[in-house]
């Protein structure tokens, strides 16, 4: 039986090493999984994780891809041996966080090439040949940041938002020609995203008044306690992409938690925007967590309070 051919973006660390890692290492080898990177240099974690997870021989192969680059994204296409992949990942990103004021124009656009165009770029690639097959799938790693905008995140969740609007008109377009884009929308999961910010851990802070320093440092307590609280591990989202990908129907939106849906739901039922700006705000720079009730997001129904996430 001809295997599932898997092509994923970003899999130096995180989310695309641990898919790369659980779908080689499935004991239905039913999986071939290239597992791309930006940089081959880095490819020594999952290079040891692959084998103390045992991973067939023939299981999992790496590629230099970088999403920047077309030449590159052409060049990893071109060494997939199969000569088509079933399944493309498109899991590359980088975050930004801090003021947008002080945000680096190199800065803004890295993250805007990366997330947005990066995605494009890899999809400009494989779709033809999925379309000519009629048949594929197409699983991008979307975020809640793509669902709701989050203070001192403004360049990172125009990106995502930017996948959202980029996948969901692809998924209208597409299943005519059997091929169905997902999305795998991903609260606050433990991996080095925090560390690879573009510019740096930490955020863009120099040159930004009092106040808004001030609300930076709320900002940053919010962001470690909702961590605390509610961070997956990346072992647990990759089952999400699982569920997507076994689907016989696969829906445009899977959620790899329910944490934060009250409030893509309020986003929906007060299209005015008012609710969730309002509940988002208290929320994040309320001065005590206590003053973060249910109530003040509108009601018991409304669940947990909200969190600024990736
Ligand atoms: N962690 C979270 O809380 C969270 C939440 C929601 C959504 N997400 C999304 O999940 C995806 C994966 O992130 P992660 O959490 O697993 O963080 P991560 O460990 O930082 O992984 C990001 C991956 O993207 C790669 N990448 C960056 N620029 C690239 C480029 N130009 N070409 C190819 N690959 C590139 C990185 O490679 P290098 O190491 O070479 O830079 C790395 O392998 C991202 O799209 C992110 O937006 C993350």
């Amino acid at each position: 039986m001809d295997r599932t051919v898997v092509l994923i973006t970003g899999c130096s660390s995180g989310i695309g090493l641990h898919l790369a890692l659980r779908l080689a290492s499935d004991p239905s080898r039913r999986f071939k999984v290239y597992a791309t990177l930006r940089d081959l240099r880095a490819q020594g974690p999952l290079r040891e994780a692959a084998q103390s997870r045992g991973c067939p021989p023939g299981s999992l192969e790496m590629l230099q891809l970088d999403v920047r680059d077309a030449d590159s994204v052409a060049a990893a296409r071109a060494r997939v041996t199969e000569g088509r992949v079933d399944v493309l990942v498109c899991n590359a990103g980088r975050g930004l966080l801090g003021p947008l004021e002080v945000q680096e124009a190199g800065a803004v656009g890295s993250v805007l090439d990366v997330n947005v165009a990066g995605t494009v770029r890899t999809l400009q690639a494989f779709l033809p040949d999925m379309k000519r097959r009629r048949s594929g799938r197409v699983l991008v790693t979307g975020s809640m940041g793509g669902l709701m905008g989050l203070p001192f995140n403004a360049v990172y969740c125009a990106s995502k938002f930017a996948i959202e609007g980029l996948c969901e008109s692809l998924a209208v377009l597409l299943p005519p020609f059997g091929v169905h884009v997902s999305l795998i929308e991903c609260g606050p999961v433990r991996t080095a995203f925090q560390e690879k910010l573009e510019g740096g851990p930490g955020g863009a802070l120099d040159g930004a008044d009092a106040e808004t320093r001030d609300l930076f440092s709320r900002y940053q307590r919010h962001l470690e306690r909702i961590f605390h609280e509610a961070a997956q591990d990346p072992e647990e989202v990759t089952e999400v992409f699982l569920a997507a990908l076994r689907s016989p129907r696969p829906a445009l939106r899977y959620f790899s938690t329910e944490r934060f849906l009250p409030l893509v739901r309020m986003r929906l039922t007060d299209p005015s925007g008012r609710s969730y700006v309002a509940a988002m705000h208290r929320a994040v720079f309320a001065e005590e967590p206590a003053e973060e009730s249910a109530a003040d997001l509108g009601g018991p129904a409304l669940g947990p309070p909200p969190a600024a996430l990736q």
